[in-house]
């Protein structure tokens, strides 16, 4: 496992993309809308640096990936859709790799009405995804990583800083 991003430069980056939002959502009704479980720090941490008002709810999905590319995603806990309707909802994503989470996520998102819907993700592979997002804080290389929220089998999530790891390690 290798240092990869540290804490300083996540938290430089996320300060940088809240005053990006905070701008661009200035007098508007935000909802931040988490993907659990990997967005939890980044949510918290992005959250802390807006300077408008935002209301928080989370969504959970689980994606089965086989050997090939096209992932299966099941949602598993749903937003409250009267938090959502007619509200400016932003997705809090810890990663957008392939984008497949994200296709599903929207277009369940789209139908609970919101007034509009955008994606902030912490980190994108931009090589791979196919969704570019609206916002994010990091962009990277198609590396496997883990900490601040993400996880290999569901460990690593509460370091501070984000590691590479080799997944069969
Ligand atoms: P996608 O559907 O391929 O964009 O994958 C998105 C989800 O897969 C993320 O929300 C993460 O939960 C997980 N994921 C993708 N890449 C990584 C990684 O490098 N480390 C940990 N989790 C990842």
């Amino acid at each position: 496992m290798n240092l990869f991003i540290a804490e300083s430069e996540i938290l430089e980056k996320v300060k940088i993309l809240a005053d990006k939002i905070s701008d661009d959502y200035a007098n508007k009704e935000v909802v931040l809308l988490g993907v659990l479980k990997g967005s939890f720090p980044f949510l918290s941490d992005l959250g802390k640096a807006l300077t408008i008002p935002v209301k928080v709810d989370f969504i959970q999905v689980r994606s089965y990936r086989g050997t090939n590319t096209s992932g299966n995603v099941e949602l598993i806990k749903q937003p409250d859709a009267t938090l959502v309707k007619n509200k400016n909802v932003i997705l809090v994503e810890d990663i957008v790799d392939t984008g497949l989470t994200l296709e599903f996520i929207l277009d369940y998102v789209k139908k609970l009405h919101p007034s509009s819907v955008a994606v902030a993700t912490l980190l994108y592979k931009k090589e791979k995804a196919n969704i570019p997002p609206d916002y994010y804080a990091i962009e990277i290389a198609d590396h496997f990583v883990v900490g601040y929220g993400m996880d290999l089998d569901e460990q690593y999530r509460t370091l501070r800083d984000i590691y590479t790891i080799d997944p069969v390690e």
